[in-house]
């Protein structure tokens, strides 16, 4: 069985996300979804509401699996014999980082990187963005998908307004 790891951290997960989901399930026979603890990165959301929220997205794909991990994304798709890393590219401002990151972690594990190309769509959105949008109570229906846009208003609830 061919399996493969996305690493990122989901905070919160979007359409950007789901749309390389559903890209990389075509590819493998079980796509791993690995969320990050990102050393200074701060998180609002658990991992636990993150987890939800990925399960309820994925839910009509049946090769998935979600899972968190600490340490680095290498060291986690080996111990899930996962044979690649993938992730997606937005924009070329994504490349120079991914592709050092893609570089690194072949070094140190051996493990390819595989890049999928998002949805034109899907390029102007980041979870930093949709973090904020949610933060003034703003529409959030082009960023991520409807079974969790209400989760995501719950954790903003009575915040931002003036
Ligand atoms: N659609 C929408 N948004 C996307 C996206 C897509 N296709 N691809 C990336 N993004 C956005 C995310 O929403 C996020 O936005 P934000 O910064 O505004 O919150 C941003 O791009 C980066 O998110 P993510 O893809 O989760 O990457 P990351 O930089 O937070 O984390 C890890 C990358 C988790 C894969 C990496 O840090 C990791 O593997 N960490 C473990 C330690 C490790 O192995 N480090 C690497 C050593 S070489």
């Amino acid at each position: 069985m061919k399996s493969a790891l996305f690493p990122g951290t989901f905070d919160p997960p979007s359409f950007g996300h789901l749309d390389i989901i559903k890209k990389a399930c075509q590819f493998c026979d079980q796509l791993i979804i690995g969320i990050a603890h990102k050393p200074g990165k701060k998180e609002v959301f658990s991992v636990e509401e993150r987890k939800e929220m990925l399960q309820l997205i994925t839910s009509p794909f049946p090769n998935v699996e979600i899972e968190n991990f600490h340490g680095l994304a290498v060291d986690f798709a080996k111990k899930k014999n996962a044979l690649l890393l993938i992730r997606g590219l937005r924009a070329f401002s994504d490349f120079e980082v991914e592709f050092q990151m893609a570089l690194a972690n072949r070094r140190i594990s051996g493990l390819e990187t595989l890049f999928l190309m998002a949805d034109e769509h899907h390029t102007h959105i980041s979870s930093s963005l949709i973090r904020e949008i949610a933060y003034f109570q703003g529409p959030l229906s082009d960023f991520v998908p409807p079974e969790i846009e209400s989760l995501i208003r719950k954790k903003y609830k009575g915040k931002g307004v003036a």
